[in-house]
């Protein structure tokens, strides 16, 4: 790039001023544990080396004897110097620079990722799940940032697993950032490759919205939460209307990322909860934003204060200090009946410090997992097997258990426990217990369309907040279906239930006719200079975002759930309709090689032209993945498919004829 004196431009690290100074770690700050180091002597040359990539060679022995002590005491190159100093935060956009708004948008929305309040361990650059990172060490955080300071609507920031690779020429109405994490070669597409890969420094394990900048706090994933459990209850209870959870109550784990939205979820749903947690500190900081009303570590006073909460049916959060395999131990000792059971603990990633094994402290779990792997192992293992053998006991007592895409049913798999597997060999037929798409996602949400739409007011101002809210309830006609009715008390509600933690962001499930509605309405505002700009988005997480057998497309049993076409397809055809930004990650919320899930950005700057990216973009981000699951002969997909075709002249979606089970069964038994 040339600057206007003719000058190329150099989008560098700043040095002229040295090295920065290191700095002091902030107490009270959570920070990731050391998952070993996997890298042998010629290897750890490399990752220096590649980690070196960033600095000027005058600082080289100056900085690499700190990088291998980084490598030696965390197993990963963070670059801790190179974090700005003080508080990272979403500030409002008018505070950022840049060269046009999407550029200074997506600045917004990392450094809310990076917020204290907000990530799990801010100084890895950890935003949720245990190992998601917005990139990989604190040189590309800041040459990320230059580039995007830099970024015009004539190019593209391309960023590879967090190192931006530069800009490229494109058009306006091209995306501004295209973006992918973890994308490995099949055959080293294992957990052990990603590992080796990460430490060398050439590979990101971007979750889903950490590494994609679309995390909104934990907020992102209470109306999922919510849904999901309104409908088990539904399912279970045969209640469709009135206070179906109310007396009862749900057990899961987790307090972190996004399993911190358990407690606050099933409070707005009005069950009681009982949520396990074993750091303390995580409980904490859950109790310290509201987010669960009670906490202890004395089991026998969290099962009195859920059995008064719930014969009075009163809706209450409970948080147990511990380890949920003692919790169900306990409950069932104790004829302790538990109504909705799950678990969020972050299996995809068991042997990273994900799993604590029950009957370790969460102090001995960080010490074993950085001094002996092997005996981290054989626990979690263990702990497993003992956790299903409880799991099993509740659901024999009339326990309602699903796995919570989180792995954990693989993980218990993995751990030797082949009576998990239907088939009792292999995961081809699932699993004995259903996952929560399986059963109530899928066909009740994703297979019509309904997905985690969100956006963020970038101006940081809550009375933008206010405005988009009201304008989405006015955007859904609650009569048309119960999800829609749902949708529209959620986004009524949600205010009230106070769920804003970092920027001014709200999520709201949407099908696709009300995600386009929704979105060309706030542009309309944004012209009229009603609100200042919004960032539209969604969770990987979603109908057509994400390809996963054990999760997003547990629902598609036409065996295509192991090919991954579906969110590779959604991923291109946002970049070619226009998105701003464009993600496609691997991993996600079930682990390395087992998803690819891809997700976008919309910068909403009141223009027409974004109102035609809205018209093409916004609509196809969600009607490629139901035309994927009609194909695959899911009833509801084929129901909103059909409508589809009917409403639209311009598109047309392929229908599956339907075969006859039983003729065809009968014919390959002759
Ligand atoms: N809720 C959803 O819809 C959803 C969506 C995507 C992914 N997930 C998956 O859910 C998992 C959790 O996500 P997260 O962001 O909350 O991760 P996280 O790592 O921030 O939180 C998990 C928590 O579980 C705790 N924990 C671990 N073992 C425990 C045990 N034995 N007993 C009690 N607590 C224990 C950990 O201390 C941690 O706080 C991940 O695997 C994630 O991929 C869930």
């Amino acid at each position: 790039m040339i600057d206007a004196a003719g000058k190329v431009l150099e989008i560098r690290l700043d040095f002229t001023d040295g090295l920065p100074e290191r700095q002091e770690f902030e107490p009270g700050i959570r920070r990731a544990p050391n998952r070993g180091q996997p890298l042998s002597e010629s290897e750890i040359v490399l990752a220096l080396k590649n980690a070196l990539r960033y600095i000027p060679e005058k600082f080289h022995r100056e900085i690499a004897p700190e990088f291998l002590a980084e490598y030696r005491e965390r197993g990963r190159i963070y670059g801790y110097r190179f974090r700005p100093a003080g508080k990272i935060t979403g500030r409002p956009i008018g505070e950022y620079k840049g060269c046009c708004v999407e550029g200074r948008a997506f600045q917004v929305m990392i450094d809310n990722n990076l917020d204290f309040a907000v990530a799990l361990y801010p100084y890895e650059l950890v935003t949720y799940g245990e190992t998601g990172q917005v990139c990989q060490n604190w040189m590309q955080y800041l040459l990320i940032k230059k580039y995007l300071e830099a970024l015009t609507e004539d190019g593209t920031l391309v960023v590879q697993s967090g190192h931006p690779l530069g800009i490229f020429a494109s058009r306006p109405d091209a995306p501004r950032v295209i973006l992918t994490n973890g994308l490995m070669i099949g055959s080293f597409d294992t957990t052990e490759g990603f590992f080796r890969a990460a430490a060398l420094g050439v590979a990101n394990y971007g979750q889903m919205t950490a590494g994609g900048w679309m995390y909104i706090g934990p907020q992102g994933i209470v109306h999922g939460t919510y849904n999901t459990l309104l409908n088990a209850g539904r399912m279970k209870f045969g209640e469709s209307t009135g206070n179906v959870l109310g007396g009862k109550l749900f057990v899961s784990s987790g307090l972190g990322g996004m399993s911190g939205a358990q407690p606050k979820a099933a409070e707005i749903a009005g069950a009681v909860s009982l949520i396990a947690e074993v750091d303390p500190s995580r409980v904490e900081t859950r109790y310290s934003q509201g987010w669960v009303s009670k906490r202890t570590n004395d089991l026998a006073e969290a099962f009195a204060w859920a059995d008064e909460a719930r014969s009075s049916r009163r809706a209450l959060s409970i948080a147990y200090v511990g380890n949920v395999v003692d919790l169900l131990r306990y409950a069932l000792d104790n004829g302790r009946h538990i109504d909705l059971l799950s678990d969020q603990t972050s299996c995809h990633a068991v042997y990273e410090g994900g799993y604590c094994p029950g009957g370790t402290s969460f102090e001995e779990r960080t010490r074993l997992l950085n001094e002996d792997s092997d005996e981290f192992r054989r626990r979690v293992n263990s702990s497993l097997r003992e956790h299903f053998e409880l799991i099993k006991a509740h659901a024999a007592q009339g326990a309602y258990f699903f796995d919570y895409g989180n792995s954990f049913m693989k993980a218990v798999f993995d751990a030797g426990v082949r009576e998990i597997a239907k088939n009792g060999r292999d995961t081809f037929d699932g699993f004995i217990f259903p996952s929560y798409v399986e059963d109530i996602m899928g066909p009740l949400l994703f297979d019509y369309g309904y997905g985690p739409f969100r956006w963020v007011c970038l101006s940081g101002n809550p009375a933008d907040l206010r405005a988009t809210d009201r304008a989405a309830m006015d955007c859904i006609d609650p009569s048309r279906r119960f999800q829609d009715h749902d949708n529209w008390a959620w986004i009524r509600d949600a205010e009230k239930n106070r769920l804003v933690v970092g920027t001014q962001a709200r999520i709201l499930y949407q099908d696709e006719e009300g995600r386009v509605r929704i979105a060309l309405k706030f542009n309309e505002m944004v012209r009229r200079g009603q609100i200042g700009p919004v960032m539209l988005g969604r969770d990987h997480h979603d109908v057509s975002g994400t390809d996963s057998p054990f999760r997003e497309t547990s629902n598609i049993k036409d065996g295509s759930n192991i090919m991954a076409e579906m969110a590779i397809h959604c991923f291109a055809g946002n970049c070619a309709r226009g998105m701003s930004l464009a993600a496609l990650h691997n991993g996600g919320g079930v682990g390395t090689g087992k998803a690819i899930n891809g997700g976008f950005g919309l910068v909403l700057d009141g223009s027409k032209r974004v109102d035609a990216i809205i018209r093409s973009s916004m609509s196809w981000d969600v009607i490629s993945g139901v035309a994927r699951r009609a194909w695959a002969r899911n009833d509801h997909a084929m129901e909103a498919a059909n409508e589809f075709n009917a409403r639209r002249d311009d598109c047309h979606i392929t229908l599956p004829f339907i075969a006859d089970d039983n003729y065809l069964a009968e014919l390959v038994r002759k």
